[in-house]
């Protein structure tokens, strides 16, 4: 089994307030059908959600003033996006539902407060695909906060033991230096522990990779023995397929050691 999560980056366009890549989402959900793999999947919330998290500040939790109001309206459109995600796999094929971590979890200072994934597991008994979600969740200390999706692959992992974690973005992978400022910026198409603090020395992490580093960190605390972590770029045609069917695709892996 797969756990896949198609970040907000390629399933929507993040600088823009809600526009959702249909197409993009469409022909994903299709690679995976065709790759005839189990799956499960989470997905972001881009600008679905990050938008006026930010603004109204919500991963601060209760404190730093967020409202219900914005509580409601960003719950309503992740969940927007959810529906259109969950569409788009049924319309490829693949019996899919909707779990909303709003609704089943709950959050401890920001951690998820160890979930009951009871009924995911049925689900995936049936042979149906539970899909779930960046969302706003309740925190037991901070009122309410951001369960994002990264935060769901961590627990989905152990809890559920897939045979590969494959995270779907809109760059290649984890670069030695930034590719859109330096033509000769390679791409790392391995990364442990050692190699990642060596990148971190060499170059200033803040501008080179951003949130790549980060999502690199979070990749190597999903590595588990024989397990294996993937990053790999959604935007371009057919490289999720040839990855979920076991060929070698340019991409970022990251190995425990
Ligand atoms: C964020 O989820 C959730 C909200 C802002 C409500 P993610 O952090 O997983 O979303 P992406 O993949 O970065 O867009």
């Amino acid at each position: 089994m797969f756990l896949v999560k198609l970040g907000g980056s390629v399933i929507t366009d993040k600088t823009q307030y809600k526009r959702f890549n249909s197409e993009v989402v469409r022909r994903l959900c299709q690679e995976i059908k065709d790759s005839g793999q189990m799956v499960l999947i989470v997905h972001g919330a881009g600008s679905f959600g990050h938008v006026l998290a930010h603004d109204h500040r919500l991963a601060e939790g209760q404190e730093a003033g967020g409202s219900p109001e914005a509580i409601a309206k960003v719950s309503l459109d992740v969940r927007e996006l959810n529906s259109m995600v969950v569409s788009a796999l049924i319309e490829a094929g693949i019996p899919a539902v909707s779990i909303p971590p709003g609704a089943c979890f709950m959050m401890s200072d920001g951690q998820l407060r160890s979930p009951d994934l009871e009924v995911m597991r049925r689900y995936m008994e049936l042979g149906i695909v539970p899909v779930s979600f960046g969302d706003v969740v309740l925190d037991e200390r901070k009122g309410f906060g951001i369960c994002s999706g990264d935060q769901l692959m961590e627990v989905l992992a152990d809890a559920f033991h897939p045979d590969r974690v494959v995270f779907v973005s809109d760059i290649d992978g984890l670069f030695d230096r930034d590719p859109k400022k330096d033509c000769h910026a390679q791409l790392i198409d391995r990364v442990d522990r050692e190699s990642l603090d060596r990148i971190s020395c060499e170059i200033n992490v803040k501008d080179v990779t951003g949130g790549v580093h980060g999502k690199m960190e979070s990749m190597l605390r999903l590595c588990r023995g024989q397990r294996d972590c993937v990053l790999v770029n959604g935007l371009a045609e057919g490289r999720l397929l040839s990855l979920l069917q076991g060929e070698d695709v340019t991409c970022t892996v990251a190995r425990k050691d």
